[in-house]
């Protein structure tokens, strides 16, 4: 049943781990209300994402639409899904899968986005935490999308912490710069959790265990068997989060900015995206009110809330206990 006062949210992305982590915390948490699922490529092929999407849903116990979204960049050449940091199959490679019955929505991930800001005008947030083509798309069959949605969060970029695909670029950007331009200029109350934060907070396997310890449930034994491969790829590149043995939760920051942006310090600036070059995918911010002669960074460009700082003990307190909540 879902919850009247709670935000609705559309949860477009990339399952993928922290994006496995980051559904499991909006479904515990009574505040949010998943009204949708729409899947991206990246951290796996878009077919990989609908099938985790279904079945991360399912072993909740969960009955939420999934849709299919785009399986390509906008303009730039595709990649190949990074199999070393989430597994093949998005979940860390998981040994079975419990046969599932759920199948998708038939609507294009984009379409479905519309169609939904056009049933509940200003009442959905759209939280994105893949590359941003599905959020493009939508956009260019709708131009009043911006209106349309209350609000849009995304788990992508970075200002002042080192990128984590090229010393200036964060993944879920560079896997898709043009769409991520076009967001960023489109004119929605925009909210970007990027890596200044998301580096900040190191989530241990321990917490994870003892989540799938306390519910005993399938849905939570596979997020830990996801996060252990997750882990380790972290543990394997940052010394200081092998030391805890964790790993970088991301994507569900992107929730946390929801639920409690009290824990968050945010700039305002505008934003846009390298194209291409060596910087590609770069996340760049015109941070004070100071004249540029080159194009593209006028009044015309709104402004994005970035976040740049958080309160990670109380953010780590606050993931644990949803995830330790009787949302089973
Ligand atoms: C982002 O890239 C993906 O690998 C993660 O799921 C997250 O959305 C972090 O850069
Ligand atoms: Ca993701």
């Amino acid at each position: 049943m879902s919850n009247t006062t709670a935000r609705k949210v559309i949860y477009d992305t990339d399952p993928g781990v922290d994006d496995a982590m980051a559904l499991y915390y909006a479904l515990a948490h009574p505040g949010i209300d998943v009204v949708g699922i729409t899947t991206t490529f990246g951290n796996v092929t878009v077919e990989q994402a609908a099938i985790n999407g279904l079945y991360l849903t399912e072993i909740a116990g969960k009955n939420i639409p999934v849709t299919q979204g785009v399986k390509t960049p906008w303009l730039k050449a595709p990649g190949t899904p990074p199999d070393f940091i989430h597994g093949g199959d998005g979940l860390g490679n998981l040994p079975s899968r419990v046969p599932t019955k759920s199948v998708l929505d038939p609507r294009p991930s984009a379409q479905f986005i519309v169609d939904m800001a056009r049933a509940h005008p200003g009442e959905i947030t759209l939280v994105a935490v893949g590359p941003l083509g599905n959020l493009a798309t939508a956009l260019k069959l709708e131009p009043k999308l911006p209106q349309l949605l209350q609000e849009v969060i995304i788990m992508g970029g970075t200002i002042d912490e080192p990128g984590n695909v090229s010393p200036v670029s964060e993944a879920n950007i560079w896997n898709d710069p043009h769409s991520a331009d076009f967001v960023f200029t489109a004119g929605w109350k925009l909210t970007m959790v990027g890596l200044d934060v998301t580096h900040q907070l190191i989530l241990p396997l321990a917490l994870f265990k003892k989540v799938a310890d306390h519910h005993k449930h399938v849905a939570t034994d596979v997020l830990h068997h996801a996060v252990a491969f997750y882990a380790d790829f972290y543990s394997g590149v940052y010394p200081h989060v092998a030391k805890i043995h964790g790993c970088f939760g991301h994507d569900v920051l992107a929730f946390v900015a929801l639920t409690n942006p009290e824990m968050f310090e945010v700039q305002s600036g505008r934003i846009r995206v390298a194209l291409d070059g060596a910087g590609n995918g770069q996340t760049m911010m015109r941070r004070r009110n100071i004249f540029y002669p080159q194009p593209g960074w006028g009044d015309e460009v709104p402004d994005t809330h970035v976040c740049m700082n958080l309160q990670v003990d109380a953010a780590r307190e606050l993931i644990e206990s949803t995830l330790m909540s009787n949302w089973l």
